[in-house]
């Protein structure tokens, strides 16, 4: 049985995932990237290896992926994550024809073939409020956990209209709703309405077509789910692995790579 390993090195979470012959998930592990990003390339790694009982040398290919994707010294190649994001989405949900893919610094919608290839996409530019790191602003500026925000804001009865477009403001404008008495779950839900307004925007570029996959760390805030549902007036495919999406796309293109490479059995007996 050969294993091939895809490692997504996101800006802010690294990813790593382990599959099987049969393309499914045997290993799985997430981590801060953090300030040493070779290192958490490899912790990932070492991490999924771990929870799959599988030993490195039983892994054949390994591609890396993400912003940190030149820094997985250990993989064989690399692809971007565009691609893998596609690929992942196309893989776990086979009606996939647009990818919404939110990590921490950016959000990139991406309109994909029936075989998971890129036929388009578009990024938010400089601009980091349509992504989780508006969300953690407004976390920080709260003080409340990430993993509560959506639950939170879903919560709300009149939520307020953010208008801030920039991150650095975002503090600011949720503290100054805050000394006006608004709720908590207004101005969050009001933070998670405009970021769904801002990502429905980008998927437009790209045109919006059923079924459309999430991927990336957002996908576990609830929140932004519905807020998205909401926004596009469709439901999204989410799954509990929609965070590792990159990661599973690149151990899926490091298997092909493995199997294109194989003899088939009746060559070998004949040569
Ligand atoms: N438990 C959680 N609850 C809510 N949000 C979460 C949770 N875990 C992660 N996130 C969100 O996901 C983001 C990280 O997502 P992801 O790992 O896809 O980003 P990344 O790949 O590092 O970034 P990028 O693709 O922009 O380089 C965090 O910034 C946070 O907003
Ligand atoms: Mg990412």
């Amino acid at each position: 049985m050969a294993y091939a390993a895809g490692v997504d090195v996101g800006s802010t979470q690294t990813k790593a995932v382990i599959v099987n012959e049969a393309r499914e998930i045997v290993g799985r592990a997430l981590i801060d990237t953090g300030a040493n990003v070779v290192l958490a390339a490899e912790n990932a790694f070492a991490e999924a290896l771990k929870t799959s009982g599988i030993r490195e040398e039983e892994v054949e290919y390994v591609i890396g992926t993400g912003y940190g994707r030149y820094r997985v010294t250990f993989g064989n190649t690399q692809v971007t994550e565009i691609s893998c994001h596609a690929r992942g989405a196309a893989h776990m949900f086979p009606g996939t024809k647009t990818v919404l893919d939110m990590g921490g610094q950016d959000t990139k919608a991406i309109h994909v073939s029936p075989k998971g290839e890129v036929l388009d996409f578009c990024m938010n530019d400089k601009c980091a409020a349509g992504t989780g790191r508006f969300l953690g602003a407004a976390a920080a500026a709260l003080d409340i956990p990430l993993g509560d925000l959506g639950n939170v804001a879903m919560k709300a009865e009149r939520p307020v209209k953010i208008s801030t477009t920039c991150t650095v403001f975002a503090e600011s404008e949720v503290l100054s709703w805050l000394g006006k008495g608004k709720k908590i779950e207004d101005i969050l839900w009001g933070v998670h309405l405009s970021i769904a307004s801002r990502s429905t925007a980008l998927l437009r570029r790209v045109g919006i077509e059923d079924e459309v996959t999430f991927t990336g760390g957002v996908t576990r805030n609830a929140g932004m789910i519905k807020a998205l549902e909401g926004a596009l007036k469709t439901k999204l495919n989410v799954s509990e692995d929609s965070h590792y999406m990159g990661a599973l796309g690149a151990a899926l293109f490091a298997l092909d790579h493995i199997l294109a490479g194989r003899v088939p059995v009746e060559e070998k007996e004949t040569a």
